[in-house]
């Protein structure tokens, strides 16, 4: 039975298993998807285990998209564009490092029918899915992006590999079309980002990365003052997509049932 895993760390939150394990079901493929709770130094004897087939595939989330580069052989195109990993996979005798998060953003921005052209975006947050949000933004041909960080000199570093990001302090708020909350501020249910909901609105729209809380304050608030909102499932699970596509070669169903799945 071939072997798939999740790591991270936090990792108890994670829904890769439940939607890999329900697509092997749903495609009558012979695997298990596991979560694992790493610690940076069992990066390198879990790469082991993918290079001696005793894993097949692994999916990496926060905080280890950055630091497994060095142990894989190659990246692709994406991966390195983004400095960020989220799909490892064994070719050819080689352990390749891919990105799916690009990609999985861009589906779910089309997929909304929201067209990101010409649009002024501002991205709350400057962690490891940023890189990949920026990248797909401006493949789409956002006209700007102003980011914020409250370490400013994380978004600062940002600013190294895209030199035409904006930075505005934490608490600046400038004008714009879209707001992405990339920070982790609404995992729990009563975080709340300081802005002025009122004065903002209406017909923006709100993006949080985050998609459990389904809702979070940012959200409600936003919604509440007559913009569009959406949460990262789409991006999630077309993230998910991409990567079972690529080890299994099958392209599994994102259908009601799979979306409903994550509620
Ligand atoms: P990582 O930084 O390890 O990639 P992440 O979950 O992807 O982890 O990123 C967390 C993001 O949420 C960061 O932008 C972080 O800001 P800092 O760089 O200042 O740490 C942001 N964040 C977390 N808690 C926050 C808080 N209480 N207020 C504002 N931003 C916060």
């Amino acid at each position: 039975m071939k072997k798939y895993l999740v790591i991270g760390n936090p990792i108890e939150h994670s829904l890769s298993p439940k939607l890999h394990n329900h697509w092997f079901e749903k495609n009558n493929i012979n695997a298990i998807y596991n979560k694992k709770q790493i610690n940076e130094i069992d990066i390198k004897d879990i790469i082991s285990e993918l290079r001696n087939d005793k894993i097949n595939g692994i999916n990496v989330t926060v905080p280890f998209k950055q630091s497994i580069i060095p142990f894989v052989d190659e990246l692709s195109a994406e991966a390195n564009n983004a400095q960020s990993v989220n799909t490892v996979y064994k070719e050819n005798n080689k352990v390749f490092g891919h990105n799916t998060d690009i990609s999985g953003f861009e589906l779910a921005m089309r997929g909304k029918s929201y067209d990101i052209k010409g649009k002024k975006i501002f991205i709350l947050g400057a962690g490891g899915v940023v890189p990949s949000i920026i990248l797909a933004l401006k493949k789409m041909g956002a006209n700007k992006i102003i980011l914020s960080n409250r370490t400013k000199k994380k978004a600062e570093q940002l600013k190294k590999t895209f030199s035409d990001l904006e930075i505005v302090d934490w608490g600046v708020t400038p004008e714009f079309n879209m707001i992405i909350n990339a920070t982790s501020l609404g995992l729990n249910k009563e975080d709340e980002i300081k802005l002025d909901y009122a004065g903002l609105g209406p017909n923006k729209l709100f993006y949080d990365v985050i998609y459990n809380p389904k809702e979070t304050k940012f959200l409600s608030k936003a919604k509440q003052f007559g913009n569009q909102t959406e949460n990262g499932k789409m991006m999630f699970i077309y993230q998910a997509h991409q990567a079972f596509t690529l080890w299994h070669k099958v392209m599994p169903k994102i259908d009601e049932e799979t979306i409903k799945l994550l509620d």
